[in-house]
C-alpha cells in the first residue's frame, strides 16, 4: 500500500513520515510537488498511484494569507482539491488537515449554558483569508471525493518545525521576559499525538469530519506558563490582549475544538495537551543533548 505524504517538509509532515514509518511513505516537500500545480499533483497521484494521499501541505503563515488571499487560496484550498480530483479519478483516500480557523470564535453554548467547544458540525464562518482558504478546501474535497477524511486541528507543535511552543523557549531564554495574549483560547495539539491519530483513523476506514486535538484547553498565556514551568525556565510573563499586537489577521477568540465526534469513531482521547507539552519539551532536549 503506498501513502503519499504531501507537505512532508512541515512539522506535521514529518512527524507523520515516521508514524506511517511501517508503510514506507512518500513523502513529497513543496520543492518536490506543490499541491497547488493541478499537473503536477495530476503527474504525482498516477505515477505513485497511492492507496492514501495525506495532504499536510497548507500555506500557514496566517498574516501573509491575509496579504495575499489568492496565493493562500492556490494552496489551502485548490490543493486538496486537486488532490481529491485525482483520487477520485485514479483511485485512492484522502486525509487533508484543516483548522479551527474555520470558525469565527464567538463561543457556541451548550444545553447547560455554558460555552462549549466547536464540534463537527457547527457551520463555518472564517474571520480571516487563512481560515477562508481553509473552510473552501474542506469544502471542495467534500463535494469531489466520498472517500474523504477532513481532519480538523487546531494550536500544533512539533519538535522539527516554527511553532509557538519552540518561539517561546527561544524569546524566554533570550530576553527573560515576554508579554503574550490571554484573551484568545484553544486546544494545544502536539504532532506526534495527531501523527498517530492520523494514522488510527486511516486504519479505522471511517470517513467524514473530525476533530482532533490534545484534550483539554487554554489560552496562549497558559501554555506559555505552562512551557515555561515544564522547562524550568525562570521568564517574566505578562498577559497583554489581541489588540496590543495589531496584526493584520484578525483571530478567533475562541478556538476549541470538541472531538465527541473523533471519539465516538474510536480515535482518542489524545492525552491532555499538559501530557503533549510534556513529550515535545522532552523530544527537543533529547534532539539538543
Ligand atoms: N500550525 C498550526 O498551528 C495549525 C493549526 C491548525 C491547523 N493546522 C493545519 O495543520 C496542517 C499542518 O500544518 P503544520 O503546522 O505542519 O504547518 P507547517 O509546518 O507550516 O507545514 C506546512 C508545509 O506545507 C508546505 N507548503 C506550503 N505551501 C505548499 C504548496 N503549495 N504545496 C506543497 N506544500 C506546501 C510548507 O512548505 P514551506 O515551508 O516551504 O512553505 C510546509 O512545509 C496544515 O493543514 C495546517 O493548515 C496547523
Amino acid at each position: 500500500m503506498t501513502v503519499l505524504i504531501t507537505g512532508a517538509g512541515g512539522q506535521l509532515g514529518k512527524d507523520l513520515l515516521d508514524a506511517f514509518a511501517e508503510h514506507h511513505p512518500v513523502g513529497r516537500t513543496r520543492a518536490q510537488l506543490d499541491v497547488g500545480d493541478e499537473a503536477a499533483v495530476w503527474a504525482a497521484v498516477e505515477e505513485l498511484r497511492p492507496a492514501i494521499v495525506i495532504n499536510a501541505a497548507a500555506w500557514t503563515d496566517v498574516d501573509g494569507c491575509e496579504g495575499d488571499p489568492a496565493r493562500a487560496h492556490r494552496a489551502n484550498a485548490l490543493g486538496p482539491w486537486w488532490l481529491a480530483r485525482a483520487c477520485r479519478a485514479l483511485g485512492g483516500t484522502l486525509v487533508t488537515v484543516s483548522t479551527d480557523y474555520v470558525f469565527d470564535g464567538d463561543a457556541p453554548t451548550g444545553p447547560d449554558g455554558h460555552r462549549r467547544g466547536w464540534s463537527e458540525f457547527d457551520a463555518l464562518a472564517p474571520i480571516n483569508a487563512y481560515g477562508r482558504s481553509k473552510a473552501a478546501g474542506e469544502q471542495l474535497v467534500r463535494e469531489t471525493l466520498p472517500d474523504h477524511h477532513i481532519v480538523r486541528t487546531a494550536w500544533v507543535a512539533g519538535a522539527r518545525g516554527g511553532n509557538f511552543v519552540r518561539t517561546m523557549l527561544r524569546v524566554g531564554r533570550e530576553r527573560g521576559r515576554v508579554a503574550v495574549v490571554d484573551d484568545q483560547h484553544g486546544s494545544p495539539t502536539f504532532t506526534r499525538d495527531l501523527a498517530d491519530a492520523i494514522r488510527r483513523l486511516v486504519v479505522s476506514g471511517r470517513h467524514g469530519t473530525v476533530n482532533i486535538t490534545n484534550q483539554g484547553w487554554c489560552s496562549w498565556f497558559e501554555l506559555a506558563a505552562a512551557t515555561f514551568e515544564l522547562a524550568d525556565l525562570d521568564v517574566e510573563l505578562t498577559p497583554q490582549p489581541s489588540s496590543a499586537l495589531d496584526r493584520p489577521a484578525p483571530r478567533p477568540a475562541w478556538s476549541v475544538l470538541e472531538g465527541t465526534h473523533a471519539e465516538a469513531m474510536g480515535i482518542g482521547p489524545l492525552p491532555h495537551w499538559r501530557e503533549g507539552l510534556r513529550a515535545l519539551l522532552r523530544e527537543l532536549d533529547a534532539s539538543t543533548s
